[in-house]
């Protein structure tokens, strides 16, 4: 990918006329694709899934199911391991609620300081339930994870490690095969919270080696309220379903009912049909591009920001650096508020996140309230990096 390419992206998205959008991280922003498949869905093919004989339900049915294939040929993994939730927030805690029965019975869950609160929250509420104690991989200077800790704290004592593969807030790309492989070295069992990288890199889940993975269609240009897990189908066959009700059953009496085939187990009720067909078209969309394009068109886009704002007086970055990151750039104005930058931003029409990032605990350990972040995606430009700049500079102008 070079600029031009990028330019001629972000024609696909009408919202992009109106605004510099640096929010990806957030949540990206759609392509006509997209919003055409879902509007074409809804307009011509719609009809509830697994449920009618008529021809237009097994059509729908046929659009649902696909975009299982679609998801699992994505990540390398088989079709009946994808399970469609409303996001990595809800795949996560489906988790947390059924993961009690085939964990090993030992009293410690691994996480890592860089922990979104919904990699976090979820297993503090899991420890509590079940008399359990976390711990945490610490992060390094260089804003990047010791692994030499990880390897003293990962251990016989173990149930269970859950890490995030990219960080939200550093863009740190995360060594995960080398945890999980720990992990799985210690008989313990391995969850990714893959947010931050499904987007934006290359995942391929059997070559990672975890247990679990989960990541959001909304965060990939796709819609909100779709969601994946991912997961070993030895270990989804084994654990309790979630939800229950329709969908999720072969059979039901009075007293008693007997689980469905995977991944319909997971998904109790009428799921977010046109979701799946939206996210389906979004992973087609990123295909095409290719994952190693759209991570390394990141980095350029990161670098040249970098290139910009590093040493700049007033200016600080927290940032692995462009090798070991993704397309996030994190920092703060010396005496100025991450809101207050935010602000001055969007008086120039530039979006930005500001505050904690749903991290507070690591925003305490820097000793900070929060960061401004400008997250880059594939429709991003070199003009968009500069406007960034500039925003930048008038907001120290302002506050000096
Ligand atoms: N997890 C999202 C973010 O980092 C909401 O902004």
């Amino acid at each position: 990918m070079d600029n031009n390419v990028a330019r001629g992206l972000k024609e696909d998205f009408p919202i992009l006329k109106s605004c510099t959008y640096l929010d990806s991280a957030a949540t990206t922003q759609k392509p006509r694709q997209v919003i055409d498949a879902m509007s074409r869905f809804y307009s011509s093919q719609y009809a509830n899934i697994h449920r009618g004989v008529y021809k237009l339900s097994q059509e729908a049915t046929m659009l649902y199911e696909d975009a299982h294939t679609e998801v699992a040929d994505f990540i390398g993994s088989e079709q009946d391991e994808v399970i469609f939730t409303r996001n990595t927030t809800e795949s996560i805690n489906l988790l947390s609620y059924t993961l009690h029965e085939i964990l090993p019975k030992r009293k410690e869950i691994v996480l890592t300081e860089l922990e979104h609160h919904s990699n976090l929250v979820p297993w503090q509420q899991f420890a509590k339930r079940h008399g359990m104690k976390l711990r945490f991989i610490p992060l390094k200077k260089n804003f990047t994870l010791d692994y030499g800790a990880a390897e003293k704290l990962i251990s016989r004592n173990t149930a269970l490690i859950a890490v995030n593969h990219v960080s939200n807030v550093f863009g740190t790309i995360n060594d995960v095969e080398r945890l999980v492989s720990l992990a799985a070295s210690k008989g313990a069992l391995s969850v990714v919270d893959g947010a931050q990288a499904v987007p934006h890199k290359r995942v391929d889940v059997k070559k990672l080696g975890c247990d679990f993975y989960a990541f959001s269609g909304h965060k990939m240009l796709g819609p909100t309220g779709i969601g994946v897990l991912y997961g070993k189908r030895e270990l989804l066959g084994k654990m309790p379903p979630f939800l229950t009700g329709g969908d999720m059953i072969r059979s039901v009496s009075f007293d008693s009912a007997e689980w469905n085939d995977l991944p319909m187990k997971f998904e109790a009720g009428t799921p977010h049909i046109a979701g799946a067909v939206g996210l389906a078209e979004a992973i087609r969309y990123l295909q095409k591009i290719g994952m190693d394009e759209i991570l390394s068109w990141e980095r350029t886009l990161l670098k040249a920001a970098l290139k910009q704002l590093k040493g700049r007086k007033g200016v600080f970055i927290y940032s692995p650096g462009t090798e070991k990151s993704s397309g996030i750039l994190s920092f703060n104005l010396q005496g100025v508020h991450s809101h207050d930058v935010a602000s001055i931003l969007d008086e120039r029409g530039v979006c930005i996140r500001a505050g904690h990032h749903c991290a507070m605990p690591l925003m305490s350990k820097l000793g900070i309230t929060g960061t401004s972040r400008a997250s880059f995606y594939l429709y991003n430009t070199l003009e968009d990096v500069k406007r960034l700049v500039s925003g930048i500079e008038h907001a120290q102008e302002v506050f000096a």
